[in-house]
């Protein structure tokens, strides 16, 4: 294994590796645009100049990204030579650049900008008139190109090629005149288009959704987790002014590297949607009505409770989403199964298209945990698929769902009307709570905390980004005030981290995690759950 120095520190590294990355493990910074880590090389913007002090070379300076080191190799990444160098690349690099940016949508995390100031000269010695390039190209419905801001990395070219697989950009025209085009015959239609707008050193490429709605040194950045599907990519929410302005990808090497999902990068807009609940609602003489939130939760309570002590747990029927967190999904259970004795127990299936990257086929986000901590029916009890047939047939008589409705099922909808009561929490006013006795307000995903269990058994946090509109509370309160309501003499369990702690005591798979470790602004954030990796 070759042995180099770097800025006269020694560093021994496998054979095959590049300067940039032995630098990295040094914590040496290299300036960078067309080098990413998940990328192939193209060595083509000449930034990552570092000065070779042996072996000696023609030239004093190379790019290190596509220099293999090799053993008795000295570098400098911050000699004179090397500044210059990268002084005058940068110089090269801007003589076209039209220099907007208090209107550029990327200034705040331009790579272009940082560099500038820090390696650039302080001012320009070109005084010809700018190449003029294609401005505000659409590429796609959700990607906008400027050709003049384009630095010709062509990241954005093999990424389509080497990750989306799909070639759909290419560069065209030559010299000064080239730019990045939908290659020809060709749209940009990959599910995975938009990550070459986090991938753009620059404001070259910017997201049709994201344009202009915030300067990026505005938004409060919170580590979270995708829930539009089962693969659960680790994200950063932009939030501003309570609302969310931008899902990104945040790197986690065993769950989504960089990427995600077009789908799952737009797919928030519901959080902020007017049918929001945003207060308890009770039922009154035939009507719901406006309620306080614990008297709703002491409410639903009575109804379970009644119901069991009158009828016996065979004719309550639970359904529990798998779009709650597992701390969630354990006190669900702990209260259906654990203290009203419920056998009829199910989760709503949600599935869609799939491929063989990140994209999975089930949408709900946690299923895996759900089934992990045992949210399935027993043997000859009701499952949802039988709910209707058996509320007709006065098998079930109550309902209880937590997190989850059955307006996609119009048999099972038409049911919850024979029902003796039901009890409903979500987040919005749905069909089937509109049916329901009592309504809990929860909140969405961006407004709690917890973990879910992805396909592969990553468990991931999610962190809250926002404030939950009007009285609406986080559903593990919910459940944890069903659950004092219904045992009163112990302490209640509603903080994420003690949930937790009991789920890892109550089910193995989720035994040996810590709830901390699963908190990380970088690096790795997602530990795998013992049962789910065997
Ligand atoms: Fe690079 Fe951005 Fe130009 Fe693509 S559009 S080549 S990512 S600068
Ligand atoms: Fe979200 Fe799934 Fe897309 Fe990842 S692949 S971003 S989890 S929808
Ligand atoms: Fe090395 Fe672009 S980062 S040449």
């Amino acid at each position: 294994m070759p042995t180099l120095t770097i800025d006269g520190r020694e560093i021994t590294v496998e054979p095959g590796t590049t300067v940039i990355r032995a630098a990295e493990m040094l914590g040496i910074h290299i300036p960078r645009y067309c080098w990413h880590p998940g990328l192939s090389i193209a060595g083509n913007c000449r930034i990552c100049q570092v000065e070779v002090v042996k072996p000696k070379l023609r030239f004093p300076c190379t790019v290190s990204c596509n220099l293999v080191a090799s053993d008795g190799m000295e570098i400098l990444t911050d000699s004179e030579a090397a500044r210059k160098a990268r002084a005058d690349v940068m110089e090269f690099l801007l003589l076209n650049h039209p220099l907007d940016c208090p209107i550029c949508d990327q200034a705040g995390e331009c790579l272009l900008q940082e560099y500038s100031y820090a390696v650039g000269r302080d001012k320009s010695r070109f005084d010809e008139e700018k190449v003029h390039k294609s401005k505000r190209v659409r590429f796609s419905e959700e990607i906008v190109y400027d050709g003049e801001r384009c630095i010709l990395c062509t990241r954005c070219v093999r990424f389509m090629k080497e990750v989306a697989g799909e070639e759909q950009l290419a560069v065209v025209e030559r010299g000064d005149h080239a730019e990045i085009a939908v290659a020809y015959g060709r749209e940009l239609t990959s599910p995975y288009s938009m990550n070459i707008v986090d991938l753009c050193p620059v404001g070259a490429l910017t997201s049709a959704d994201f344009r202009f709605k915030s300067r990026v040194w505005f938004l409060t950045n919170v580590p979270s987790t995708c829930t539009s599907c089962a693969r659960g990519c680790s994200i950063t929410v932009g939030a501003r002014w309570e609302k969310i302005q931008r899902l990104t990808p945040r790197e986690n090497p065993d769950v989504n590297r960089w990427w995600m999902c077009d789908h799952g990068r737009l797919n928030w807009k519901y959080v902020h949607a007017p049918d929001r609940l945003g207060k308890a609602l009770v039922k009154d003489a035939g009507r719901l009505a406006p309620a306080d939130t614990d008297e709703a939760v002491r409410r639903a309570h009575q109804l379970v409770n009644r119901f069991v002590t009158k009828r016996g747990a065979d004719g309550l029927f639970g359904l529990v989403s798998a779009r709650l967190t597992n701390e969630e999904i354990f006190l669900a259970r702990e209260y259906l199964a654990g203290v009203a004795g419920v056998k009829n127990l199910d989760v709503r299936p949600r599935t869609g298209e799939g491929d063989d990257f990140l994209i999975t086929a089930d949408k709900n986000p946690n299923s895996l945990g759900a089934s992990l901590i045992g949210i399935a029916p027993e043997e000859g009890a009701v499952g949802l698929e039988g709910f209707a047939e058996a509320v007709k047939a006065g098998r079930i008589r109550g309902a209880v769902f937590f997190g989850e409705d059955v307006d996609h099922d119009p048999e099972a909808l038409a049911a919850l009307d024979s029902l003796e009561f039901l009890v409903v929490m979500d987040y919005h006013l749905t069909e089937t709570a509109r049916k329901a006795d009592v309504v809990l307000p929860g909140v969405t995903w961006a407004e709690k905390e917890g973990t879910i269990t992805n396909v592969d058994g990553w468990v991931s946090r999610l962190n809250r980004a926002i404030r939950p509109p009007g009285e609406a509370r986080p559903d593990l309160s919910l459940l944890g005030g069903l659950l004092a309501a219904a045992r009163p003499e112990e302490e209640g369990l509603d903080r994420p981290e003690a949930v937790f702690e009991a789920l890892g005591k109550a089910v193995p798979a989720f035994a040996g995690i810590r709830y901390a470790d699963l908190y990380s602004r970088s690096g790795r954030v997602a530990v795998k759950a013992a049962a789910a990796a065997d």
